[in-house]
């Protein structure tokens, strides 16, 4: 019994930290640790004789020192500030991934270029590159600011057969940060790896179990996207290729250098060059899409749980949440519910009644989710291998037979998402006439394991490179948008299984460069430790600058037990990421949260509900992502760039421009350090709207106790919320707004509303919806339409109209309105659309 208990108690803690054995480092791979040293050196020249310039493509000729062999470099200009660099051998059998894109990107004419005998110069507006002959460099200005340089002393192409690495240096003379290189459970603000030192910032999709905290390891995400922010210029690069790449960093005062190794593919660079973070995200966006709207109640509170076990205990854990009166609108089904791992399929005894248990979920408006991934029980009878099998559908052996590995159904094939035939397949598998016990009430897929994850600790548990896709391209070619291929055939099954009306639900593990257009995701299997709340933040707000906005964590942990007061600030900090979901290992307690104490079950009620009331903030900021391509939630320094001092807070988050909030990842604390931005007249008020205020004036200590976190509104701002609580979003349908305005005496608020139907793609075929901006001063508040509508049911009805006054002297007075001047009630005022709605408070 206690050989036992030592040995549980040493797997317990060996447990949380990741293996560096079964995973590798740099050391252990060839393109890293063949690379990681070289010299920088002269190894190409551009020729300039015979280079072409034509309709917005500049074409040069490179050549090796000694002559050897011949490359070409292409300079494409493409429309909204945005170069595109490539490089490639003349003879060469490289790999270029398709489908990443979001549409071909639109060339640009040069407005000039001019040529000396040692560089070409091309001009784009005010944006610039410079190609010089020698030492080989390609330099990017804006408005006169150097601020990204492609170094050609890093430069190396290598074209075997099976393989084709290269290296490229990438610097950015005016970066204080580097940004990017998603995904990594590290701090938002990159740091230096250097040789003896950390590894390389690794990019593979791969199933990192126990991911540590800090630590340049690859996850499960791939976004080779990489910003340099300065307060002169801020530029950024995405490397358009998925295949393996190690990415060195070294941080100098001034300036950042990154060397990108990659294993294979082609060398096909966009260069977005800003001047501004909210321009480099844009161009990035403009380049790989942006999300569709969700479905409103994606964007409600999710319960999950590996697994509930039936549908009984389905049953009974909305009913529990409904008793206990905590809002929710999905719960999830693991595994568990398929039959045998099978997917597509439902489990005979537990989940007999699929028809029922949707119909029972959808009287109560709550939605289902279940997990469906890429890999598929071999075992001839089961209908979707014997027809993945018959039809070539499968990944494969380099000599043509099936690919097999261990996963969850034990022995198991993987769905070649490469091949578009195979893709409509998976698609039509979701069809509700081909899974049977299926409506629309099964609102969501969660597609897990689609790194793709194998349970084979000899190749990382992963994809190794010589299996073959379809059309003979090896898995090193395309290996980390494997799971981004599945998110898009998922995405269409799910459009066609609804005639395309209604708006998918996808939560993804894997994701790469462009998921945005199909998937929600999370940080993965993460572990019940404070540590993992704040890097949740940190992790997110590095996806939203890469587009990748609709981002959650594992509320409560994934692996092991919260105790009360982790739970309640994972609960609290989870409410304001985009995807809010709770979520447990099988391995762990259950976690419901009507099973605690009633202080911790209040705590946590008081999260989830402040979630729902900020709904119309949340609906509104995706309605902009979509527009603009912004993202949801925001580092600091997006709004503030020019403040040093807040370019490494990664804790704190700004939903949208108006809402700070500050994540607790320590325990037992009574005040923590918070860093309030914008200088003196920038006033952030207690979201309690107790009347407290904060300059913008950098770190203060705020005293905080385990009911709530810290969450401030914007001096100037109008924030639209809904205050009457509800089971779910949908029967919050026909509730009014309450407007909070936010202002200085004598001065004026500004804010935006959105809303349509919530469901459907109407907003976006045929412009169902409405679109207001709100303005207040202490005296009146004017709704009017941004884009005139005459979509009557979405116009907004307010109940309430709050305005919190701050005077020079930091009192503020708080006056609640329910009625106008004349004491007409303002919910019976009738905004039309079309003019704008002006309420007379006093
Ligand atoms: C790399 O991993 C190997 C095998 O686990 C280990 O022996 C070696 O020390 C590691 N190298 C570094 C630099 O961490
Ligand atoms: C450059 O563009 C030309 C014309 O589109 C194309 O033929 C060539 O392959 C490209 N070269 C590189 C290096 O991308
Ligand atoms: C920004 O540019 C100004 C003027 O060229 C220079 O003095 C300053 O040092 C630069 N600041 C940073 C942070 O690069
Ligand atoms: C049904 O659920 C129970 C309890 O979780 C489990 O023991 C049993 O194996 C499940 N049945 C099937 C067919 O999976
Ligand atoms: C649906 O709800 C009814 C009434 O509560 C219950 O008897 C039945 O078992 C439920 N069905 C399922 C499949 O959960
Ligand atoms: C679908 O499932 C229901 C019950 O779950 C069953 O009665 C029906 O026969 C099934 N239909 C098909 C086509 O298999
Ligand atoms: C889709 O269209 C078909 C044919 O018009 C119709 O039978 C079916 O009910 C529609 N399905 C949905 C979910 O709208
Ligand atoms: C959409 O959902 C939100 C949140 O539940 C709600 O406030 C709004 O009224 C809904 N709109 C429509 C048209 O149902
Ligand atoms: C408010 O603004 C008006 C017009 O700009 C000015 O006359 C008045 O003095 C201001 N009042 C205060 C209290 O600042």
């Amino acid at each position: 019994m206690l050989t036992q208990l030592l040995v549980l108690v040493i797997l317990a803690i060996s447990a949380n930290a990741a293996d560096h054995d079964m995973y590798h480092n740099c050391s252990r791979v060839d393109v890293c640790s063949q690379n990681r040293e070289l010299e920088r050196q002269e190894r190409y020249q551009i020729i300039l004789e015979g280079a072409v310039f034509s309709q917005g493509v500049a074409s040069f000729r490179v050549q090796t020192t000694d002559g050897s062999e011949n490359l070409g470099l292409n300079i494409t200009a493409i429309e909204g500030n945005i170069f595109r660099v490539q490089i490639e051998e003349t003879e060469s059998s490289r790999y270029h991934i398709q489908d990443v894109l979001d549409g071909e990107p639109t060339v640009v004419n040069f407005d000039d270029v001019q040529l000396s005998l040692t560089s070409a110069e091309i001009f784009l507006g005010d944006k610039r590159a410079v190609v010089n002959v020698s030492p080989f460099s390609v330099e990017f200005y804006a408005n006169d600011v150097l601020t990204l340089v492609i170094e050609g002393d890093r430069l190396t192409l290598e074209n075997e057969e099976l393989r084709h690495p290269f290296t490229v240096g990438v610097s950015f003379p005016q970066a204080l940060h580097l940004y990017g290189l998603h995904e990594h459970a590290d701090h938002l603000a990159l740091r230096t790896t250097a040789p003896g030192g950390d590894d390389p910032y690794r990019i593979k999709t791969m199933d990192l179990t126990y991911f540590e905290l800090f630590s340049t390891m690859a996850m499960y995400g791939a976004v080779p996207v990489l910003y340099g922010h300065g307060i002169n210029a801020t530029s950024g690069l995405f490397l358009h290729n998925a295949a393996e790449q190690w990415v060195e960093i070294t941080n100098k005062d001034i300036g950042a250098d990154a060397f990108f190794m990659v294993d294979s593919g082609a060398l096909d660079i966009f260069i977005f060059l800003g001047p501004s973070t909210t321009d480099v995200v844009r161009q990035y966006t403009s380049l790989t899409g942006v999300a569709h709207l969700p479905p409103i109640w994606s964007l409600g509170y999710h319960q999950c749980r590996w697994g509930y076990a039936d549908q009984q205990d389905v049953q009974t854990v909305i009913a529990d949440l409904d008793t206990y009166d905590f809002p929710v609108d999905a719960i999830w089904l693991d595994i568990q519910h398929t039959q045998d791992m099978k997917f597509f399929t439902w489990n005979s005894e537990n989940f007999s009644d699929p028809f029922d248990m949707l119909a029972n979920l959808s009287s109560t408006h709550r939605y289902l989710v279940t997990l469906s991934d890429p890999h598929f029980k071999v075992e001839e009878g089961y209908f979707v291998y014997d027809e993945a099998t018959a039809n070539d559908y499968f990944i494969k052996n380099l000599d043509g037979t099936n690919y097999e590995d261990q996963c969850w159904p034990g022995t198991s094939s993987w769905m070649d998402y490469l091949n578009p035939a195979a893709r409509d397949y998976y698609s039509s598998l979701y069809l509700y006439e081909n899974w049977n016990g299926t409506t629309p009430t099964l609102g969501g897929i969660w597609n897990d394991m689609n790194e793709a994850a194998i349970f084979n600790e000899e190749i990382e548990k992963t994809f190794p490179y010589d299996v073959v896709h379809y059309g003979g391209v090896s898995n090193r070619d395309i290996h980390n948008m494997y799971g981004y291929l599945q998110t898009m055939a998922t995405h269409k099954g799910l459009i066609d299984r609804d005639n395309g009306t209604l708006r998918p639900f996808i939560l993804t593990r894997a994701h790469f460069s462009g998921s945005q257009r199909y998937a929600a995701f999370w940080t993965g299997d993460n572990t019940a430790e404070f540590g993992f709340v704040t890097i949740s933040y940190s992790m997110c707000l590095n996806a939203n600058l890469l587009g990748l906005v609709f981002c959650g964590n594992d509320v409560g942990g994934f692996f092991g037990d919260p105790s009360d007061e982790l739970l309640q600030r994972f609960y609290q900090a989870g409410a304001w990421l985009p995807f809010f979901r709770e979520h447990a290992s099988q391995e762990s307690e259950r976690r419901e949260p009507y099973l605690f104490s009633e202080e911790v079950q209040a705590t946590i009620r008081e999260a989830i509900k402040t979630r729902y009331a900020h709904l119309p903030v949340w609906y509104t900021l995706f309605y902009e992502h979509t527009r603009f391509g912004d993202p949801v939630i925001r580092p600091l320094f997006y709004h503030y760039p020019n403040d040093v001092e807040l370019l490494e807070v990664d804790d704190q988050l700004l939903l949208g421009r108006n809402i700070l909030v500050k994540a607790i990842g320590e325990s037992e604390v009574t005040s923590v350090p918070i860093y309030f931005p914008g200088g003196e007249d920038e006033i952030w008020f207690s979201a309690q709207l107790d009347g407290t205020t904060f300059p913008g004036t950098g770190w203060t200590d705020i005293p905080v106790t385990i009911e709530r976190i810290p969450v401030y509104y914007r001096l100037g701002s109008i924030i639209p919320t809904k205050q009457t609580s509800r089971p779910s979003t949908t029967d919050m349908r026909n509730d009014g707004y309450t407007l909070t305005v936010l202002l200085r005496n004598n001065d004026t608020a500004q804010g935006t509303v959105y809303n349509d139907d919530n469901l459907s793609f109407e907003y976006r075929d045929s412009q169902k919806y409405s679109y207001s901006d709100l303005f207040g001063t202490e005296e009146q508040v004017v709704i009017s339409p941004i884009d005139e509508s005459d979509n009557e049911e979405f116009l907004i009805v307010v109940d309430n109209i709050v305005v919190l006054t701050y005077n020079d002297d930091g009192t503020v007075v708080k006056n609640s309105y329910k009625h106008d001047v004349n004491g007409v009630p303002i919910n019976q005022m009738k905004y039309e659309g079309k003019e704008p709605l002006v309420i007379i408070l006093r």
